[in-house]
């Protein structure tokens, strides 16, 4: 489906996620001919860039970024006709009467219909600032055209923060304009989850407490900080990838079906799954939750730097780039499964899975061969890279006796040749321009898994007595982290 008519207004306009993400995604939708003629993107910030000087900025972005670039270089021209860049300072509110009259000036010569998006790329300090500026100027109002908010990740600094900031957030704008931005949602394969769940027959009697002995979900990255390192050590990885990306995964593995999927019937599941995460006491944090910092190391030859000498960050730091986690989710589906999931940087590879473990058949005949006797059949849906789903099953060692061993149905993405895959970007604000919120966090869900991970904060916080495990940068996390899946199974160590 194409999207109506709008303009698309980046607040936050000469950072990198506009360079990088949002212009290549919004170039990838227009070569597709998903985009109206009647379209425009206003990028906005302080620095002051002419239309011009932003155009050249976004081409070399697109070129390096965009995903569909090859064959469609042609189109570049009249795209970049598309892009306009207006520069006021949006933490003053009397700017906004300028801004606005830029944007009212853009919409007639558009023809856009007065419906704008509004992406606040921005620091998240801006995140309650902007909406109430741009609401004090009317641009909430939907009387002429739609007005929809689009906030990026991180949504609060913990419980507290996140409440207020809906609180606000809904003060100015309704929340069925607040569209709040977590691009594993927008990941094909996420939403490849939903289909192997609730189109398959074969999996969806099995999906529950009876058959799943346990599930673990991987998050591995096998860089470091870099040159983020000042935003993340005010962070860490339970903020930066836990709270958000990881525990929606979990809601999504775990939902209810429902009636239909539209937003308020995927989220109303989603957010029951979130709010049945049995709570961590402050006292159980250091038995259930297992945190580490990478260290320096030298891996093949390659040198890597401790998370401490990362610029940016404090060379006393304390902050976690690794986490480990058991939990369980108390409702009737999941009674007594444990879930444990896991994610850090400066691992050995770059891998994002969601594994199911099922029950082992309840009496071994072929117990000749322990090792099987042991393992479970795995469903392992790879969420990135090399997208794809893996089944593994015994089968009998042609010859002799009855020798067990596992053997891989094995799917990859990448063999339904001429499939674009379209990047998480492109899907998600192609559907906030079709007004689409399903892929988007609503507010409850997110003070759910805030609700969730804040005592792990607060322990974190009132008890330096619970370690912050160092592990050599190249391995899977501190070996501590084995522990709390062990008389289960092992961690799945996937390789590169
Ligand atoms: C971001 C985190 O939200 O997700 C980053 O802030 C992390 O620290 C990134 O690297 C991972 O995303 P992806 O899509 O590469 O798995």
């Amino acid at each position: 489906r194409k999207a109506e008519k709008h303009l698309l207004v980046i607040f936050g306009a000469s950072g990198d996620l506009t360079y990088r993400k949002l212009v290549p995604s919004v170039f990838d939708l227009y070569t597709q001919n998903l985009l109206p003629v009647n379209f425009g993107v206003l990028g906005l910030g302080r620095s002051k860039l002419s239309s011009e000087a932003f155009r050249e900025k976004m081409k070399e972005g697109i070129k390096k970024f965009a995903g569909t670039t090859a064959n469609k270089e042609s189109m570049i021209d009249s795209f970049l006709e598309k892009l306009f860049y207006y520069s006021f300072d949006p933490e003053v509110k009397a700017e906004y009467e300028g801004f606005r009259d830029e944007l009212e000036a853009l919409n007639q010569k558009l023809d856009a219909g007065s419906n704008y998006i509004f992406y606040l790329a921005t620091p998240p300090s801006l995140y309650p600032v902007v909406p109430a500026n741009l609401a004090a100027y009317g641009l909430n109002r939907e009387d002429k055209g739609f007005k929809r908010l689009i906030i990026e990740k991180p949504f609060g600094y913990d419980l507290e923060s996140a409440r207020k900031l809906n609180r606000k957030l809904q003060c100015n704008f309704k929340e069925d304009q607040i569209y709040r931005i977590d691009h594993y949602l927008g990941k094909e394969t996420v939403q490849n989850m939903l289909v192997t769940r609730f189109a398959n027959g074969i999996f969806e009697p099995l999906w529950n407490r009876n058959y799943i002995h346990h599930v673990e979900i991987t998050s591995s990255e096998d860089i470091g900080v870099g040159s983020r390192g000042g935003y993340y050590d005010g962070s860490g990885a339970l903020r930066d990838m836990v709270q958000n990306h990881l525990l929606l995964l979990t809601s999504l593995v775990a939902m209810e079906p429902p009636a239909v999927i539209n937003a308020d019937a995927m989220r109303n599941e989603m957010v029951k799954v979130l709010q049945s995460i049995r709570p961590i006491k402050e006292e159980e944090v250091e038995k259930y939750v297992i945190r580490g910092q990478y260290t320096a190391s030298e891996i093949r030859g390659k040198m890597m730097k401790a998370y401490r000498e990362e610029q940016g960050v404090d060379p006393q730091s304390r902050t976690e780039t690794f986490v480990a986690m058991k939990f369980y989710i108390d409702n009737w589906r999941w009674a007594g499964v444990p879930f444990y999931i896991r994610t850090g940087k400066c691992l050995p590879t770059r891998v994002t899975e969601v594994v199911i473990h099922f029950n082992a058949t309840p009496h071994h005949i072929f117990a000749d061969n322990l090792q099987h006797v042991k393992t479970h059949n795995q469903l392992v849906l790879r969420i990135q890279p090399d997208e794809g789903i893996l089944l593994k099953s015994a089968m009998k060692v042609p010859g002799a006796g009855f020798n067990v061993q596992d053997v891989n149905m094995d799917f990859h993405y990448s063999d339904l040749s001429n499939t674009y895959l379209p990047s998480a970007y492109e899907r998600l604000l192609l559907d906030c321009m079709l007004g689409d919120a399903t892929l988007y966090s609503r507010g409850d869900a997110l003070e759910a898994a805030w609700q969730f991970v804040d005592p792990i904060l607060k322990a974190w916080q009132n008890n330096p007595a619970i370690k912050v495990y160092g592990y050599p940068a190249g391995t899977w996390g501190p070996v501590e982290s084995d522990e709390l899946i062990e008389g289960v199974e092992t961690w799945r160590y996937p390789c590169k």
